[in-house]
């Protein structure tokens, strides 16, 4: 099977070039000026379009387990909703119960995954801490391909790591040659917030960003970023949303840390009066977290990502119907966090940022897809368009326009955070391993064609981290 692209401009992060693209067997052969190709290769025509990497969308949640549900999208239509938008990869998480073993749940995750339409691969979380713990870290890292730890600082009762188990699986990922990903909010302050606005008898959806101050994410990003420094671990900030954790990142690289921060598209677009809509179930659709935030956040994360000092962008796809938000009708801390967005990402992204000139289509590309697979260690086999890359593609048409809305998406839910903008540009074409998968608004995806992505560690980074950790070690005084 092989794929001419043909007469379009191929935008990768450092530039962009009029060529022509032939993929085969799953992989780019040739970027070049007027390629040829065997009569039996299908024709693309992306005359006027933009040839790009396609999306990785480093941070979703097919069918996750989570406050009591399931969340709806799963592997299958969650990577299928990607394609139609342009995502070629999810990085999604495994997340063990406290007690789980790792292991355990790690292959659960892979089962559940075996359905997926695009390529894919896990962050696992370190939930928990003992000496199984320790071991399986090794396993994950050494045999199957996993290079990034994640750390919930908040779901307290539930999935919360406590500063114990942060300390112990930070140590443990730099001597293996990983990287830690946190989600940065005070789990404790969470949880006594939400029992005072409980008590104050405000049960519904607009308590929940009165119990997530922009406060307390930003306490959670400094003390956790001060974690990493004292341990010499480089960090990733999962969905950073406000000004002040983008701070601590900024303050934190620009004394030299290795620390880098996800912005959600959600938190780009969208304030925090969605909560204040009388329509429960609108509010509702937007419980997640950290939550929408006050205007005045937007512009900062769109600065923190002009400037660098945001590198990725994502969208923590982790949907939940209008049925299972229902289980928080009288209380909002039942009802379950998460909101879509892995199928508009790009859409979205394009629109506000290449269309309103604060990106240009290069910056795009490495927010979209490059420094994801910079960061999580799989460049330049994704996340660029050059011979030997594997042909994950998106021919993007920007003078196509749609209106986003749950009626017409592919995502498995009965909402869209985003319904009613209304985009320019649109990918024409996905490519996925090379197959033409998406043309012309029609999906044409094979089950189970999608594959786990293994990500090697980061030795050569993680050997001169150590060596500057040990400069810092005490040395004993001999008396
Ligand atoms: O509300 C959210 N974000 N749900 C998914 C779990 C998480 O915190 O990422
Ligand atoms: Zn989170
Ligand atoms: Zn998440």
């Amino acid at each position: 099977m092989s794929v001419l692209i043909r007469g379009g401009t191929v935008v990768n992060a450092d530039r962009r070039f009029r060529a022509d693209v032939y993929c085969q067997d799953g992989k780019i052969k040739a970027v070049g000026p007027d390629l040829e190709a065997p009569s039996t290769a299908q024709i693309v025509d992306a005359g006027g379009q933009y040839v790009m990497p396609g999306g990785i969308d480093p941070h979703t949640h097919m069918q996750l387990p989570f406050m009591g549900t399931v969340a709806s999208e799963d592997f299958y239509t969650g990577t299928a909703a990607g394609l139609a938008g342009g995502t070629t990869m999810i990085i999604d998480f495994v997340i063990p119960n406290p007690q789980q073993p790792l292991m355990e749940a790690y292959r659960e995750w892979r089962g559940w995954a075996e359905k997926a339409v695009s390529d894919y691969s896990f962050h696992v979380a370190v939930t928990w801490w003992d000496e199984s713990v320790h071991a399986d870290m090794k396993t994950l890292v050494e045999e199957e391909g996993v290079n990034s730890f994640k750390h919930f600082m908040a779901y307290k009762n539930a999935i919360m790591a406590s500063d114990e188990t942060i300390y112990h699986s930070f140590k443990r990922a730099l001597e293996l040659g990983a990287i830690v990903t946190v989600h940065a909010e005070n789990g404790e302050l969470v949880y006594q917030l939400q029992q005072d606005i409980l008590a104050r008898g405000i049960t519904g959806p607009e308590g929940h960003p009165m119990s997530r101050p922009p406060k307390v994410e930003a306490e959670a990003a400094h003390r956790v970023i001060r974690f990493a420094e004292v341990i010499g671990v480089p960090i990733y900030l999962v969905h950073v949303s406000t000004k002040e954790a983008l701070a601590e990142i900024t303050r934190a690289r620009s004394a030299g840390s290795r620390v880098f921060g996800e912005v959600l598209a959600g938190h780009l677009l969208i304030d925090d009066s969605v909560y204040q809509n009388p329509d429960w179930g609108a509010a509702a659709a937007h419980v997640m977290s950290p939550p929408f935030r006050p205007k005045e956040h937007q512009e900062a994360l769109w600065r923190g990502l002009q400037s660098g000092n945001l590198q990725t962008t994502a969208t923590d796809h982790c949907c939940f119907c209008y049925d299972q938000k229902a289980m928080g009708r009288d209380d909002f801390t039942q009802i379950p966090n998460g909101a879509g967005g892995v199928e508009d990402r790009l859409a979205v992204l394009w629109t506000h940022g290449v269309g309103t000139g604060r990106l240009t289509p290069e910056e795009f590309v490495a927010a979209t897809s490059a420094n994801a697979a910079k960061i999580f260690n799989i460049y330049p086999r994704k996340g660029c368009i050059d011979e030997g890359a594997d042909a994950d593609i998106v021919v993007w048409d920007p003078a196509a326009t749609k209106t986003i809305s749950a009626k017409t998406h592919h995502q498995n839910v009965d909402f869209n955070i985003f319904e009613g903008m209304k985009v320019a540009g649109l990918a024409s074409h996905t490519i996925s391993q090379g197959k033409v998968v998406y043309a012309d608004g029609e999906l044409r995806v094979e089950r189970g064609a999608g594959r786990y992505i293994k990500r090697p560690a980061f030795h050569p980074m993680f050997d001169a981290l150590k060596k500057s950790a040990e400069r810092r070690q005490p040395t004993k005084v001999e008396r």
